[in-house]
């Protein structure tokens, strides 16, 4: 089959059209909710740079990996790889890579619409005024509460991920266009506001210092792995996500600028949220590392000290709940695109059977913080922390791993350099070190310290 210059999923109507989507796949709980709380249970400092270098040497080439390979596609990311694997007669086996993509898709979704289920349950408990003028404790305890009641937190993720199978449904351009140009901006000012409480609430001295201090003690070689899992996470890398949003990218488009415009809006988003919740938990004597329910806890407290809290609060988890469906989108697009291609289903019926075997799977995070939390999976994990690990620190970087090594090794020269634009022979060397070198081999640098022990390292000097 040729190479077509138009997918038949839809196009975005422009790049900018992609920059935002893809912003909308990357920004979302793992930018609010995630980093402010692996930070805090990471010790500040020195796992925020190990991450920003990840999201800079491993995170941009292989997003960039990505893209360049959607577009040449132009289908699923399944479709995509077995169609230039025949092309240019490359092993059938890369199209594993896809697959497990798609896998890990569907684990990562199980769980982030029980997460984005909690942020819909605050935007009530917030508008109901819960928090005005509420101590630390209240809000500790307020969340322990709901985290105790599976029946409730259900009904919240059945809600979120009926709202996502909705959007998708209806296609990824019509139902995300209107989403995304207005939440997104909306999300910023809300960010901000939180921001400048956090500057006035007399922690954030302590909180930029336990964000930017360097301080190896804390380091561990299990850091570096969550730390890189999480710029794959937070850049929606390594399972096919923006693949298959780079199959929608007009011809014209020039990949390198739309990549790095997403990766610093991206990283904007993380370091505000960070900025904005650590200085309310050093305010308030809470504990940086205390998991999951940071950003449940400290949010709500700084906006019941507000001036219209309760409707500020509120508003601000509707924009945490709408980047958490944008995100949660294009976690289903990979699986969705292919089998609306395989089958020539409708597109709203692959969304149902995809959103009830999600939701399905999300059972098991729902149940491991209340009936099953003493259930583990393996060591200390359970359910829920188990998938999210192998999801996050595993799949995604072991994908992307193998799209950096395709995209530099696999498809020949003349396609790279057609899509990419490279002009001249340094920007093609600039390319093949940065995602044929330096990114995989981060990857597999990041999981050598982790199998081996940084100590262990650290003893070798
Ligand atoms: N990046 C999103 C976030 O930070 C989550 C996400 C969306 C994702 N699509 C993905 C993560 C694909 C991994 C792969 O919340």
């Amino acid at each position: 089959m040729a190479n077509s210059s138009e997918s038949r999923h839809g196009m975005w109507s422009s790049r900018w059209l992609f920059v935002l989507a893809a912003s909308g796949s990357a920004v979302g709980l793992g930018n609010i909710w995630k980093f402010p709380y692996i930070t805090g249970e990471n010790g500040g400092g020195a796992f925020v740079l190990i991450y920003l270098a990840c999201v800079a040497l491993v995170g941009v080439p292989i997003m960039i990996a990505e893209v360049l390979i959607g577009r040449e596609g132009r289908q699923s990311p399944i479709n995509t790889m077995r169609m230039l694997t025949q092309q240019h007669r490359r092993k059938p086996a890369w199209v594993l890579v896809s697959w497990m993509g798609v896998l890990a898709g569907f684990l990562i979704l199980s769980y982030y619409g029980v997460i984005a289920g909690w942020a819909l349950f605050y935007v009530m408990r917030m508008a109901e005024g819960t928090f005005n003028g509420a101590s630390a404790d209240f809000a500790s305890q307020a969340f322990n509460d709901f985290l105790a009641d599976p029946w409730q937190m259900v009904f919240w993720q059945t809600l979120f991920m009926a709202l996502t199978v909705y959007i998708v449904g209806r296609g990824v351009v019509k139902g995300l266009e209107t989403a995304i140009r207005w939440f997104m901006p909306m999300l910023f000012v809300l960010l901000f506001v939180l921001l400048g409480y956090g500057i006035n609430s007399g922690g954030f001295a302590q909180g930029v210092d336990f964000m930017f201090s360097f301080n190896w003690e804390s380091v561990t070689g299990e850091s570096f792995l969550i730390a890189m899992g999480q710029a794959f996470f937070t850049l929606s890398l390594g399972m096919g996500a923006i693949m298959a949003y780079g199959a929608y990218l007009p011809s014209s488009a020039s990949i390198t600028q739309c990549v790095v415009t997403i990766a610093v809006l991206d990283t904007v988003v993380a370091i505000a949220a960070g900025l904005a919740i650590f200085p309310i938990v050093f305010a308030n004597g809470l504990e940086p590392s205390q998991g999951p329910g940071l950003m449940f806890v400290t949010v709500p407290l700084a906006f019941g000290q507000l001036p219209f809290g309760a409707l500020f609060g509120a508003i601000f988890f509707v924009l945490v709940s709408f980047a958490a469906i944008t995100s949660a989108i294009s976690l289903t697009e990979p699986a969705l695109a292919y089998l609306v291609e395989e089958y020539n289903a409708k597109r709203s019926r692959v969304a149902i059977s995809l959103g009830v075997v999600c939701w399905l799977l999300g059972i098991g995070t729902v149940l491991s913080f209340n009936e099953w939390s003493d259930v583990f999976v393996v060591g200390d994990l359970t359910i829920f922390a188990f998938v999210d690990y192998v999801s996050q620190n595993i799949m995604l970087p072991l994908g992307g791993f193998f799209i950096a090594l395709f995209a530099a090794f696999a498809l020949p020269k003349a396609v790279v350099v057609s899509q990419l634009g490279l002009k001249g022979r340094v920007w093609e060397v600039t390319w093949k070190v940065l995602g044929g070198v330096v990114a995989p081999l981060g990857v597999l640098t990041v999981f050598i310290v982790t199998i081996i022990g940084i100590d262990t390292i650290k003893d070798w000097f």
